[in-house]
């Protein structure tokens, strides 16, 4: 028989075979893979010759091999008990659930009735009995008790199961997002324990109304913290069940709600105008087209039009209604469509128009942050907010190039066919800004983070703004500014934009042709001109970015209900 090597050195007990090629490492292990009967070679390293081991060499391996032994018998023993605890637990837990199934749960008609509510109504009916439905959020099982916590879209309520109720076929197969109903008394959490709204349910009755699935198909083996952003926005009907996406749709909710309410203490009135409709606002590039009945047709960039028709009959207008941009932007600040809160003022001057987008955010943080409940998301959401100080910055298109170059913030150069123009070494040439020019995105990011407060840019020059924006009287004949405005917020950008407009007929048919709109389509809006024309103003705000400004969101997609952006309109 072919003696087994041994390599001090390069051998390996792991991967040795005993061979000269694959030599092991100790004569220990060499000796307890083959047995005494085999002969051994050991060498130190490969300088050496393979010789015989000593005696006393033979007699300390022989205790390490002992000592291997011994050591896999236990692990043996270990595995054995350790299958065999298991298998007792899963026998355990099989005829448990057998006998679960014969454990029928029925509600007790002795106790007092109970009052159904909806879980933010649950204060007045602590010490009660009462009855709730609501989506399991969380389960917890510790010894004999089930810990739910419940959640019912108005708030998160601790539910204790225990004894028989934490023992029929239901509760031991219960899993998370199952909607369940549950009855018993509203008790205080014991001293030094926390639940939300300081209460929980000691449940007498539940049952499942509607079972969710466990294992490969559980709630969050879909979906967790760990998805992909695309699986997540597939699953967005199931995200939004989460603690954060839900608590971002109520604050939007309450955001609604208190610009409504700042709207009407300013003496605004609310109109819904149309969305499909047969002429643009805000350039030709970003309109949706759609065949409407053989006609051409378009998903509303803004309603900014029909509005300013409405100040003869209904006096100062707001509105809050979608508007749609085919643009293709995957910024963290665009949808394909938004939620656009626009108001026309009549009768007023450009200060005048400043003035009320400043009052009617101010007015709405102020409900916000009035209201307990609107309070406490925003704080949950956003633990640093302040509301903006008062007086916003003003600052002109004109003082706002000149910033941007004192702090070295350019833009990259470009030819005459607006293609960037590079280095020799390949690299985007920067330049400073010149007035005329239109400030990028990341710019005025740059710009309004160093400010780090609310700033009304305003004056932009006539070619880059809308057809419909009134010039500022006067000015050197070189170039045309307008009487538009932007309002900059920290961390997001522009989250309103603003003008006076043309209020004279000339004016405005001139307008039409400098920008090369057909007026035809238009008569409606050219009608304010003719039968009693005013200064007026008016400007639009997307919730979805006040509200990311104000919940302190990453992205204006995490602001939206479903957000829909280039090539997403799914769910
Ligand atoms: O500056 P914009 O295009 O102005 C108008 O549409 C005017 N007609 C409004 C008016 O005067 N009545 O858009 C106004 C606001 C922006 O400041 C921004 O907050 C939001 O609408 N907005 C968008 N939000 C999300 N995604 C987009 N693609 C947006 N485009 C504009």
């Amino acid at each position: 028989m072919a003696p087994i090597h041994i390599d001090e050195t390069s051998g390996s007990d792991t991967t040795g075979k005993g061979t000269p090629d694959q030599p092991y490492q100790t004569l220990g292990v060499a000796l307890f893979n083959h047995g005494a009967s085999e002969s051994f070679l050991t060498r130190k390293d490969s300088t050496a010759a393979y010789e015989e081991p000593t005696q006393s060499s033979l007699k300390k391996a022989k205790k390490t091999a002992e000592g291997i032994e011994k050591k896999r018998k236990k692990q043996e023993e270990l595995a054995e008990r350790d299958a065999k605890e298991k298998g007792e637990e899963r026998e355990r837990k099989e005829k448990l659930l057998e006998e679960s199934k014969k454990i029928v749960l029925e509600e007790d008609a002795t106790l007092p009735k109970a009052t159904k509510a909806k879980i933010t109504h649950l204060a007045e009916l602590r010490s009660k009995r009462i009855r709730v439905c609501g989506w399991v959020h969380r389960l917890r099982q510790q010894k004999d008790i089930i810990f739910v916590v419940l959640r019912d879209g108005t708030g998160y309520l601790q539910t204790v199961l225990s004894g028989k109720v934490a023992s029929t076929y239901e509760a031991l197969t219960l899993n998370l997002e199952s909607s369940i109903e549950v009855v018993g008394m509203l008790q205080a959490v014991p001293e030094g324990k926390t639940a939300p709204g300081g209460h929980e349910l000691i449940v007498d009755y539940w049952k499942v109304l509607g079972s969710a699935p466990g294992a490969d198909d559980a709630f969050t083996n879909r979906l967790n913290e760990k998805s992909d952003p695309s699986i997540q926005a597939d699953l967005r009907h199931l995200v939004l069940r989460g603690e954060t996406a839900s608590s971002v749709l109520r604050l939007r909710a309450y955001l609604m709600a208190a610009f409504r309410e700042a709207m009407t203490f300013h003496s605004i009135m609310e109109v819904t105008p149309p969305c499909l409709v047969q002429t643009q606002v805000e350039g030709g590039a970003t309109l949706f087209k759609l065949d409407y009945y053989g006609q051409n047709a378009f998903l509303t960039q803004s309603s900014q039009l029909y509005l300013e028709t409405c100040l003869p009959s209904l006096g100062d207008v707001f509105c809050v209604q979608e508007s749609f941009r085919a643009e293709n932007s995957h910024t963290r600040r665009h949808l394909s469509e938004y939620t656009h809160m626009e108001a026309e003022l009549a009768f007023i001057t450009f200060d005048d128009l400043m003035d009320n987008i400043e009052n009617i955010i101010c007015k709405t943080v102020d409900i916000l942050l009035t209201n307990p409940t609107s309070a406490a998301l925003i704080k949950q959401l956003n633990p640093k907010f302040e509301p903006p100080a008062r007086p916003f910055l003003r600052l002109s298109y004109v003082d706002a190039i000149k910033w941007l170059n004192e702090h070295g913030i350019q833009l990259p150069a470009e030819d005459a066919e607006g293609n960037a123009i590079k280095d020799e070494r390949g690299q985007i040439k920067m330049v400073d800004h010149k007035v005329g020019d239109d400030i990028a995105e990341a710019a005025e990011r740059q710009m309004t983070d160093i400010i780090g407060t609310p700033v009304f840019l305003h004056g932009f020059p006539a070619e880059l703004k809308a057809f419909y924006m009134k010039k500022i009287p006067g000015g050197d004949g070189k170039m045309s500014f307008t009487e538009s405005c932007d309002l900059l917020m920290p961390n997001v950008g522009e989250i309103v934009g603003g003008s006076m407009r043309i209020a004279d007929m000339a004016e405005l048919l001139a307008a039409y042709k400098r920008e090369g709109i057909d007026p035809e389509p238009y008569y409606w809006f050219t009608d304010q001109r003719k039968y009693g024309t005013c200064e007026h103003g008016g400007y639009g705000l997307g919730v979805e970015r006040f509200l990311a400004w104000l919940a302190d969101r990453y992205t204006v997609r995490e602001c939206s209900l479903y957000p829909r952006w280039p090539g997403r309109a799914t769910p």
